[in-house]
């Protein structure tokens, strides 16, 4: 049987720091309300000229040498983002030309914070039924570019940033399951109401930014990662003391700390960005993991369990052998 194992990981956050002490001057905002709230102490955000696929091209290099292979035995590339460079033509194919790849399918992926395990329970198929064998799997975001600065409920918790990690074909286990959801009622309680065939009037105006509801967002949130870390063992017929790392989305510290008490995990085995990066959406599950495997926690032949819920609601998890 083959497997879609991880072969390399890498991630980029770009150099400009935006702490909560320098939000206090923009919104009437504390530091202190911000981390009891939300956990997060700062966060990346891209400077003008920069874009998605800058972000991403940085992790995605990182990725690939972290892989010990070349950028042409690519043969497959799943973006995830929210906040693309274009409208057309994709950031998946925008990046292959970067690379200096050609003839690879390359798309991407739009399931807001969930997107990287959209993209990476997608690249898993691929590789699993034949079709790829070595597939480049992105998250990235310039979230910032879709905040309203002037709007203290959203501005505070989202962060700019890229993860990227190379799927291979193994005979060795690596991604056990996967399992994705969305349900679309809750379309209004987290989204940007405008876009190229709606209102796009607001879009030309800048005016293109994401509302939430976010007390209502945190409750169906928790309750549905809870569900679907029961779903994820059930299905893999394993015990919660089975799993080594949980590598959430990194959304908020509260609801990342419910779903560790859910699988009875001691919060040293959760990793844990968010104070620093605030929520980088697609991103934050890559940039996380990366993290993680770079310092040494995530070894070789541990179990680790990703989770991600968003706007949509989309919402899913994978569990791997690292
Ligand atoms: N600074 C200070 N006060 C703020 C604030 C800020 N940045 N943002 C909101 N407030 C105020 C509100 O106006 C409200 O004031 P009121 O009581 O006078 O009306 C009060 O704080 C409480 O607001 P509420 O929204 O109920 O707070 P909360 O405890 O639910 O925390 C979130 C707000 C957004 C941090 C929290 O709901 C959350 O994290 N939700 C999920 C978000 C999420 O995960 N989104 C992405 C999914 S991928």
């Amino acid at each position: 049987m083959t497997f879609a194992r991880i072969a390399g990981t890498g991630s980029y956050l770009p150099d400009n720091i935006v702490t909560n002490r320098d939000l206090e001057q923009k919104v009437e905002t504390s530091d202190q309300w911000i981390r009891e709230r939300t956990g997060i102490e700062q966060r990346h955000i891209a400077l003008p000229g920069q874009s998605t696929v800058d972000l991403a091209e940085q992790a995605a290099l990182k990725a690939i040498e972290a892989a010990g292979i070349e950028t042409t035995d690519i043969d497959l590339i799943v973006f995830a983002t929210t906040t693309p460079d274009k409208v057309f033509p994709s950031c998946a194919c925008i990046l292959q030309a970067r690379l200096g790849i050609q003839g690879c399918p390359a798309f991407d992926i739009q399931a807001v914070c969930s997107g990287f395990v959209y993209s990476l329970a997608t690249a898993e198929k691929f590789i699993r039924t034949g079709s790829s064998k070595k597939a480049l799997v992105i998250g990235a975001e310039v979230f910032s570019r879709i905040l309203n600065w002037e709007d203290r409920t959203t501005c505070v918790l989202f962060g700019d940033g890229a993860g990227a990690v190379v799927l291979e074909a193994s005979e060795e286990t690596g991604i056990l399951s996967t399992h994705l959801h969305a349900d679309g009622r809750y379309e209004e309680l987290l989204h940007v109401p405008c876009g190229i065939a709606n209102d796009f009037d607001a879009v030309k105006a800048g005016q293109a930014f994401v509302e939430m509801k976010g007390n209502e967002v945190f409750k169906v949130a928790v309750n549905t990662l809870g569900r679907i870390v029961d779903e994820t063992l059930e299905a893999n017929q394993m015990q919660k003391s089975e799993i080594d790392w949980l590598v959430p989305h990194q959304a908020n510290l509260r609801i990342i700390a419910a779903t560790a008490r859910k699988l009875d995990m001691p919060m040293d085995q959760v990793v844990v960005t968010v104070n620093r990066h605030g929520n980088t959406s697609a991103a934050s599950i890559p940039l996380a993991l990366d993290e993680a495997v770079r310092d040494g926690r995530i070894q070789r032949g541990q179990v680790v369990l990703l989770e991600a819920f968003g706007g949509g609601f989309t919402w899913g998890s994978a569990l791997l052998r690292y």
